[in-house]
């Protein structure tokens, strides 16, 4: 394809502009400019073409965002799916620890992350806040697959130095001059693949080391992700820790790693009363998690109360204390504990369809730009939708949607954009 030139898209399109509906254009047409991001969407070809565009005409397909997975571990891709009979800190200890250890193994680190991008491509997952971990030689390396690939990531080498064996354990000249060798390299602004600072979560990190994670994220304006009040004796040993912090949230914040740049924080499942006042002060970001949630039995976050407080919130994979990788899978299981917790708690409502649809395009893209939506000025990242074994008795494209986030998998991504650009299997 030629991308110096205006694109029209023809096809049945949605999106979520709003949290609380859907745009849907039946036989829809939407304009992408050479630069990649979104001209306009119309019903009316003539508005957007004045016969200096060329038409792709995607005939009875859907066109939709692609998804954005705001908190997965790459070098736990090997353990998913197992492993599932332990509470998070006997799990880190007994399964996931000895598998990131691999990954001072270059040749170990490029056979599991190509297999890892890949699958991500697969589920039409086209951008994703990413732990590595420890090793800058293979945190490089994944950066550079995502990179080949043409997806976007936020890639993190994993800070950590107590509570862990010694083979994951840095200095704090080794993590800071690990991070400073990334972010040389992967220094432009706009650049797709960027790196994060990535304090692995306070019980990982001494307090010198979360200092210099602070600083970093300040010198370089590097955003920020952790894991926050995912489990009921992490908190406790986080507040055993750092006893003169208020609340999990406060001892991120005492270090500058609570949205002093934009920081998103995996869970919070337990996340309540001054903590989720922080948050909202702070503008940090949610990646709710619901299958990890579930597997490591955290608990339930109230993912219903976070919105109607205003909370930003997407949702992510956990790779592997989930188990799916799937972002539309995971749509589903949001929904699912939010009726749950509704008849426990009695709490006002449950998730919506386009909630969930809003929560995994475009809040979570704002995480990384102006994408997730199909608004002008928005990044085209979007998936190519071909339904027809689901689509048996005339279903409208919002039912048929629906049915694809409920029913479908990879086998209906007929193609895949990032940035305006159509994204191939990566190698
Ligand atoms: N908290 C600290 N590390 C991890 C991890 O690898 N997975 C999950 N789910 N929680 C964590
Ligand atoms: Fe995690």
């Amino acid at each position: 394809m030629n991308y110096n030139m205006k694109k029209v898209y023809k096809a049945h399109i949605l999106f979520t502009k709003e949290v609380s509906r859907f745009e849907v254009l039946e036989n829809g047409y939407l304009a992408v400019g050479p630069d990649g991001r979104v001209v306009g969407v119309s019903s009316d070809l003539a508005s957007l073409d004045s016969g200096d565009a060329e038409v792709v005409d995607f005939g009875d397909c859907l066109l939709i965002p692609a998804m954005n997975d705001l908190h997965v571990h790459a070098p736990q891709y090997r353990n998913q799916g197992i492993a599932m009979d332990l509470e998070l800190l006997p799990w880190l200890r007994n399964y996931t620890f000895p598998e990131e250890m691999k990954y001072a193994d270059r040749a170990y680190a490029e056979r599991m992350y190509r297999r890892f991008v890949r699958d991500l491509w697969r589920f039409g997952t086209m951008r994703a806040c990413v732990f590595a971990t420890i090793h800058t030689e293979s945190t490089r390396l994944l950066m550079n697959l995502f990179l080949e690939a043409g997806m976007g990531a936020f890639v993190g080498k994993v800070a950590m130095n107590r509570h862990c064996p010694k083979e994951l354990s840095e200095s704090l000249d080794e993590m800071t001059k690990g991070y400073e060798e990334l972010v040389a390299e992967f220094n432009e602004p706009e650049a797709l693949v960027r790196p994060i600072i990535t304090p692995r979560f306070i019980p990982s990190c001494s307090p010198n080391m979360l200092r210099s994670c602070g600083e970093l994220a300040a010198k370089y304006q590097l955003p920020v992700q952790s894991h926050l009040s995912e489990n009921k004796s992490e908190i406790a040993l986080v507040q055993s820790l750092e006893p003169e912090s208020s609340c999990y949230g406060d001892a991120y914040d005492q270090y500058g790693l609570f949205g002093q740049t934009p920081t998103v924080m995996a869970h919070c499942v337990w996340t309540d009363g001054e903590e989720l006042e922080l948050m909202k002060r702070r503008g940090v970001m949610v990646a709710h998690c619901p299958t990890s949630n579930f597997n490591l039995a955290s608990g339930m976050a109230p993912i219903r109360k976070f919105l109607n407080e205003g909370l930003h919130v997407g949702l992510g994979s956990d790779i592997s204390g989930g188990h799916d990788l799937s972002i539309f899978r995971t749509m589903v299981y949001a929904i699912q504990v939010s009726k749950i917790l509704h008849q426990q708690n009695n709490e006002r409502a449950f998730l919506s369809l386009s909630e969930a649809f809003w929560m995994a395009t475009k809040s979570a893209g704002s995480f990384f730009g102006r994408v997730g939506s199909f608004e002008p000025g928005y990044e085209f990242d979007a998936l190519v939708i071909d339904d027809r074994d689901l689509n048996h008795d005339n279903y409208s494209p919002l039912e048929r949607l629906e049915r694809f986030i409920y029913l479908g998998d990879d086998r209906q991504i007929a193609h895949r954009f990032c940035r305006g650009k159509i994204i191939t299997e990566p190698k």
